[in-house]
């Protein structure tokens, strides 16, 4: 009996139209209804947590230097991406990015597990003039960055600027944030209470050369964090909880 009735439907356009809508709609309704009803899509992931200011300010030089135009921070769930970079990205990784720097484009590695790979040594050379490190690479040298002083005057408006957006920066966070930027990269500071604040801080000279905080020590800072918040030995995927 319903066969019958479906000779009509293939034989008059409109009909066939209009019911192959319905049908689009209730699939989309399907997809997209229950998204609106949940509170946060991004699984809570231990160890994950904004970013000291040192880091911060390092990661604004990432972002004005367009390294994000050679270089993501995203490993895809795919096993050659993990067995060269590390376990693949998760979503609470990149929650505190605004705006995000998982790039879309790889004329050099996926820097998300960068942290920890190589020596500060290492970075501040290769920074400098890639090619004393790496001979066939084609990066651009950014040897100025050891010599600028870093602008640091306005960092508690950046970490304010975060909160807006979402990051969840305490008023003591914001209200110590020049002081624990500096003892950040001061080896003769005592880093407890920044590590307080902020859980697994790396807190030394990063540059080579005590006696300045410059563009370099933040731009360090952040690359040796990255990927280290999370320990993966003990991680276990939300859905595979008990
Ligand atoms: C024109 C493209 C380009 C730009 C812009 C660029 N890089 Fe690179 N980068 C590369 C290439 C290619 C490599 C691989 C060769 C090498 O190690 O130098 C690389 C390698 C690296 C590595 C080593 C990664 C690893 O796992 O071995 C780091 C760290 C890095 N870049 C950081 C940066 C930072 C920070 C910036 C911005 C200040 C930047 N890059 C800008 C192309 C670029």
């Amino acid at each position: 009996m319903i066969f019958e009735n479906h000779g009509k439907v293939e034989r008059n356009v409109t009909i066939l139209a209009v019911l192959t809508l319905v049908v689009v709609l209730i699939g989309g309704l399907v997809q997209m209804v229950p998204l609106f009803f949940l509170e946060n899509t991004i699984e809570k992931v231990e160890g994950v947590r904004p970013y000291t200011p040192l880091e911060l300010a390092g990661r604004n030089i990432y972002i004005r230097e367009g390294c994000y135009t050679c270089h993501s921070q995203m490993i895809r769930p795919f096993r050659d991406e993990a067995e060269r970079y590390g376990h693949y990205s998760l979503a609470a990784e990149s929650m505190y990015d605004h705006p995000f720097q998982w790039g879309s484009k790889r004329t050099g590695p996926d820097l998300a597990r960068v942290g920890g790979r190589y020596s500060d040594e290492w970075h501040v050379q290769h920074l400098t003039n890639p090619q004393e490190v790496v001979p066939e690479s084609i990066m651009p040298t950014y040897p100025f960055l050891k010599k600028r002083e870093l602008q640091m005057a306005d960092i508690a408006a950046h970490l304010k600027a975060n909160r807006t957006v979402g990051v969840p920066y305490t008023d003591e966070q914001i209200e110590h944030a020049l002081a624990d930027l500096k003892t950040q990269a001061d080896p003769n500071a005592d880093p407890t209470d920044l590590q307080r604040r902020y859980p697994k801080a790396q807190a030394r000279d990063f540059d080579g050369d005590p006696t300045r905080l410059t563009e370099m020590d933040a731009l360090v800072a952040y690359l040796q964090m990255l990927g280290t918040l999370v320990d993966f030995d003990s991680y276990v995927p939300e859905q595979n909880r008990r």
